[in-house]
């Protein structure tokens, strides 16, 4: 499928900031030349630009893009177009302050820095929408123009009055009445009733700072106030030529927004990629971001764009080390084998100041092709060529949905329980990801809303569903009913969407379908010890959380070894309807969840990639019939295959395979 029918190919390029060098047309002609070096073949432009686009409230200055546009479109470049609200110019927050935005301290930021604009200021979202209208007549028909990338990386929320209003508002919407407020944020505790709409403001350390469902709902409002703020974006430019598509650069392990809810306002979902690579276990920071990467692909069901990676090193984590020989092109062809169209960098060039003058780029200071990063970059544009007949090739659903929901991340985040502020929800669904994407098995992620046909899955994973919402009680019901297979664990079905306890029982209509009823949660230390004991004598350590059960029925599969619990089922299995419900007690080790999924990925016979047993940190990943080989273990593997394969890069027969420290193969049969 291609979003960008102008050039329906993989995207190769990264973010160009010509307005940075419009004194130096011998350097905006070297790039050209450089581009088709680097194999590049695309540009995102205008990122920043707004106030070189509008250096006076109202005057629009095109030229210099113009310039820019066209030399890329005669050098063979296409060109991705931002629209600039990413950042605003100096006279905007001079001549009208409501459009710098107001932080949870309640003091109105001054101009400077980016990301960093009212989202409701009315005069912001007209001055938006009259620039993003203005760029798109003047280049929405440009054949270099393949797609629009909506500002950059939006982000946070705004306490504003005029923000404020909007939350009443909002509440009003959702809630009706006030009576029905107070009862659904509980506020017969600490005196917190209201008595007048005009008493709720938003929560923050200087006001309510406890109430959680005051806080879920907070989130769901700032999503809903960046949808908006997104539709006017995207309606100014769509107006004028409805056919060029809008992305928007979504961000790795993001909390701020509901991204599920947010992918809807855009047509594309593309994403920016910075793993810590060589900073400790490469294995585990390939399966977060495989799993980062399959989040992407399941917000709209659709490939994606990797919009910004670095070709070398960032400049804004702690440490910013060099990707090792073999690291780039390993990470790049990753994304490509979990759906993305496109390997794209920040950034194209480095600039001589700024914040990010030491950033990553294919080109250096040095303005060098002769340059380890420059030799990298083309590799890869060379590999993207070479797999050119992947492009039409989309992954396929998998046989595994797992439910991530990001509503549910801040309901345990803001929660009070268990390890407070640490439960680590994330983690432990990527520790269940990893279980399966070591065996070279798909999943699919679906968050509570929008998992609405689970019927085509083998399998569903929903690790601590501590909130229900969209009916998913009903909906795992149904799966299982019908012959299903679910695992679900401790720390489920707590709470209801206006984050109220269940009362009879947890997890909340589903204990019969897991002939299981969860009693008490203990949170243990590091020091306390605990293990699964299988029926067959395996044991695994668990570690951080133990829910008690009540057994109403299940077969008991392992036990707790410790404890006044010792004896009582930890991982247990039962039969409802045509299907099968594993629960899971404990937060298990690495190891123990591997085993699981290893016994319920035979019994179901799920599809691997590759038939065969991989050395340790060697992963495959299937698509379109291709099959990427990828060795993330930091060292050298030799190990044969039972069947001969082709690597596409190469051209090579290949069987007995030694496979270098991040080595990537592209078998095909
Ligand atoms: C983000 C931004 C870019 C740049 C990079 C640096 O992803 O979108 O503008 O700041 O980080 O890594
Ligand atoms: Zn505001």
């Amino acid at each position: 499928m291609s979003f960008t029918p102008r050039f329906p190919h993989f995207l190769h390029g990264g973010d160009y900031n010509p307005d940075q060098w419009l004194d130096r047309p011998d350097i905006l002609d070297r790039d050209v030349e450089l581009m088709h070096k680097a194999h590049v073949n695309c540009v995102s432009v205008g990122i920043f630009s707004w106030a070189r686009l509008e250096p006076e409230d109202g005057v629009y200055v095109f030229a210099w893009l113009d310039e820019v546009i066209d030399r890329l479109w005669k050098g063979g470049i296409h060109v991705i177009l931002a629209t600039p609200s990413g950042a605003r110019p100096a006279w905007m927050a001079q001549n009208y302050p409501e459009v710098l935005r107001v932080n949870d301290r309640l003091q109105r930021m001054h101009f400077g820095e980016r990301h960093n604009h009212c989202l409701t200021s009315p005069v912001y979202r007209r001055k938006v929408h009259a620039i993003n209208t203005a760029l798109a007549q003047r280049y929405a028909n440009h054949p270099a123009v393949i797609l629009w990338h909506l500002s950059n990386e939006y982000s946070g929320d705004c306490r504003c009055p005029l923000c404020q209003e909007k939350w009443r508002g909002w509440l009003k919407d959702k809630y009706g009445t006030l009576e029905n407020l107070n009862k659904c944020w509980w506020t017969s505790f600490w005196s917190q009733r209201y008595t007048d709409w005009s008493q709720v403001e938003a929560p923050g350390p200087m006001g309510e700072v406890s109430n959680t469902s005051m806080w879920v709902d907070w989130r769901r409002f700032s999503t809903w106030q960046c949808k908006t703020f997104i539709e006017n974006e995207r309606d100014a430019v769509k107006a004028v030529n409805p056919e060029l598509l809008c992305t928007a650069n979504l961000m790795e392990r993001f909390w701020d927004y509901d991204y599920f809810d947010l992918a809807e306002a855009i047509d594309v979902v593309s994403w920016d990629s910075y793993p810590e690579w060589h900073s400790g276990d490469d294995v585990q920071r390939a399966a977060e971001f495989a799993m980062n990467h399959d989040l992407m692909r399941s917000f709209k069901d659709q490939p994606f764009l990797l919009m910004e990676s670095t070709p070398s090193q960032v400049n804004w984590k702690p440490i910013n080390k060099l990707k090792r020989p073999g690291m780039h092109l390993l990470s790049s062809l990753q994304a490509l084998a979990y759906g993305s169209q496109s390997v794209m960098y920040f950034q194209w060039r480095k600039g001589r100041g700024g914040a990010e003058m030491f950033h990553g780029a294919v080109v250096d200071h040095d303005g060098s092709e002769n340059h380890r990063v420059f030799r990298d970059v083309a590799q890869v544009g060379q590999a993207l060529e070479t797999l050119e007949s992947l492009y039409a090739q989309p992954r396929k659903k998998a046989e595994v949905c797992i439910i991530y929901d990001t509503q549910n991340r801040w309901a345990i985040d803001y929660a009070q329980t268990g390890h407070s502020k640490n439960m680590r929800y994330y983690d432990t669904v990527n520790m269940h990801y990893r279980s399966l994407w070591q065996q070279g098995i798909s999943v699919d992620l679906k968050d509570m809303r929008t998992c609405t046909d689970l019927s085509g899955y083998k399998l569903v994973v929903a690790p601590m569903l501590f909130m229900f919402r969209g009916g998913i009680e009903e909906k795992l019901r149904a799966y299982v009913e019908k012959g299903g297979t679910l695992l679900m664990t401790y720390f489920s079905g707590w709470v209801d969407e206006f984050d109220l306890a269940y009362l009879g029982g947890t997890p909340h209509g589903l204990m019969d379908v897991m002939g299981i009823r969860g009693t008490e949660l203990d949170a243990i230390y590091p020091h306390d010890e605990n293990a699964l004991v299988m029926n067959d004598g395996r044991r695994f350590a668990i570690r951080e959380l133990c829910e008690i059960p009540e057994n109403r029925g299940a077969e008991t599969l392992g036990v707790f070894e410790n404890d006044f619990y010792a004896g009582m089922p930890c991982l247990s299995r039962n039969r409802y309807g045509e299907g099968t419900a594993y629960y899971l007690s404990a937060k298990l080790e690495q190891a123990g969840l591997d085993a699981i999924y290893g016994d319920i990925a035979q019994a179901l016979s799920l599809t691997r990639a590759l038939p065969d047993n991989l050395p340790k940190g060697v992963i495959a990943t299937e698509r379109g019939g291709a099959v990427f080989l990828q060795n993330f273990s930091g060292q050298e593997q030799r190990f044969s295959l039972s069947e001969p394969y082709t690597d596409l890069l190469t051209d090579e027969a290949m069987q007995n395979i030694t496979m270098p420290a991040n080595g990537v193969m592209v078998l095909k049969k």
